[in-house]
């Protein structure tokens, strides 16, 4: 099948690469020449274990380009994965989904089946299928499908061939055999994919429901981790017996400094939003949005309390990313807590093993006055050195497997506030060690 991907971020280039893997013939396009110029270099322009070695095994069967008017034009099926930034509203803002739009209405030439995979409210998918087909010529008839995606940034490539679902909104026997064809390998050994068939509407809900429930899960752990601490429970032990209830579930209950990144902050604001503008507001989400904003500063308030005074002091930040395995800081919690040590007078020594360019970009945008009194570290050893306590905000391996030993040893007093309970509370015994819900 020829199949073109509009939008070269997470989704559309791990689908892309991924439907070649799996036999298709796969045109990526993009504005952005220079990210286009690298994939031709075989390189990545996003950080995501394992992808480069999946683009060269593809690299007959896969091709970059600006050239939308061609790809559009012979393609039996167009997938747009661009994304769906929230507006300060909190709605999706889909100006990128209405340029693609745009673009495959001038383009086709035959009939096509334009696939949805961006997150979007319900009821686009309606509404882009009657613009379209008013848009190309009369002749031609477009067929548009909701097939939400579900991967998760780090886990991309094993997220999108053994996904835990594969879901097709359409209401037509005619897309839904071709969106059969497409995903057939997928459904079969090795991979054995559960396949939905659904409504449009119905898929496009799945993807807002399923996120803001995993966010919810989120936030209430957090809760239950707050409340564990004062009352003198273990999250982990709390956490580890509610997962083994079948019911529950074990994953996502990891207690921590609140969630970041492109998706579950967006995806919350969005849902929310829309339920508001329908007058049937959703309060859990509200609340779930509420407690992650308030987790954030968790560690922070806790060193504002035992230091009194930050001005002058010297903080290290280890991890910046949203989470590990990205060089992704889209609202990662890092960036909020910078700001306040920074905006509270202290000297911040931040490090992460990849995000340092993209949070340098985010804090040239943030324009503060006092960045000055930020350093970047490309080592551990070099961030804690003479500090007056460390903030950990991301899980990277090299953080969890660090020698605690060094936090003795390299800073001016051991001080440790763990947002991620990177370590086991027997091993920070002669530190002074914060961590979430122990
Ligand atoms: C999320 C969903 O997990 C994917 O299923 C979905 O496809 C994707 O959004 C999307 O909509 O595109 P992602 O944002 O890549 O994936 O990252 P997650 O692994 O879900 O983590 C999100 C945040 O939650 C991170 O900040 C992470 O640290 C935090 N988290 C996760 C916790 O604090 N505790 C947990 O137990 C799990």
């Amino acid at each position: 099948m020829r199949v073109t991907v509009s939008g070269i971020g997470y989704v559309g280039l791990v689908t892309g690469v991924a439907l070649s893997y799996i036999g298709h013939t796969v045109t990526c396009v993009d504005i952005n020449e220079e990210k286009i110029n690298m994939l031709k270099n075989g390189i990545s322009p996003i950080y995501e274990p394992g992808l480069e070695e999946l683009m060269s095994k593809v690299r007959n069967k896969i091709n970059f380009t600006t050239d939308y008017k061609s790809a559009y034009s012979t393609s039996d099926v167009i997938i747009i994965g661009v994304g769906t930034p929230e507006r300060e509203d909190g709605s999706a803002n889909l100006d990128y989904v209405n340029s693609v739009c745009e673009q495959i209405a001038e383009s086709l030439r035959k009939n096509c089946i334009v696939v949805l995979k961006s997150t979007v409210p319900i009821g686009t998918n309606d509404e882009i299928e009657r613009k379209l087909n008013n848009e190309v010529k009369t002749s031609i008839k477009v067929y548009v499908v909701s097939n939400p995606e579900f991967l998760s940034q780090g886990t991309a490539i094993h997220d999108t061939l053994f996904a835990s679902r594969i879901i097709v909104g359409t209401d037509d026997k005619y897309a839904a055999s071709v969106m059969h064809k497409l995903y057939e390998p997928l459904t079969k050994e090795p991979y054995n994919v559960p396949y939905l068939l659904t409504s449009r509407k119905s898929a496009e809900m799945i993807k807002y429901a399923s996120n803001d429930f995993l966010a919810l899960k989120i936030s209430y752990i957090n809760e239950i981790a707050n409340l564990c601490k004062s009352l003198g429970a273990n999250i982990e032990e709390v956490s580890k017996g509610m997962g083994l209830d079948s019911r529950i579930g074990n994953s996502f209950l990891k207690a921590g400094i609140g969630y970041g990144g492109s998706c579950f902050p967006k995806d919350t604001k969005a849902l929310h939003w829309l339920s508001t503008i329908n007058r049937i507001e959703l309060k859990t989400i509200k609340a779930c949005i509420e407690v992650n904003e308030t987790q954030k500063l968790i560690l922070f308030n806790q060193l504002k309390k035992d230091l009194v005074d930050l001005h002058g002091k010297t903080i290290a930040v280890l991890g910046l990313t949203f989470k590990p395995n990205t060089d992704d800081l889209r609202d990662a919690p890092s960036i909020i807590n910078i700001v306040n040590l920074l905006n509270s007078g202290a000297n911040v020594k931040a490090y992460d093993p990849v995000g340092i360019n993209n949070f340098k970009k985010i804090i040239k945008k943030i324009d503060m006055n006092n960045c000055y009194n930020l350093e970047f570290y490309e080592s551990i050893d070099d961030a804690i050195k003479d500090t007056d306590a460390v903030m950990i905000m991301t899980e990277w391996p090299n953080i969890v497997n660090y020698d605690v030993a060094k936090y003795k040893k390299l800073m001016k007093v051991p001080r440790v506030y763990d947002g991620r309970n990177c370590y086991k509370l027997e091993s920070m015994k002669d530190i002074i060690y914060f961590s979430i819900g122990r």
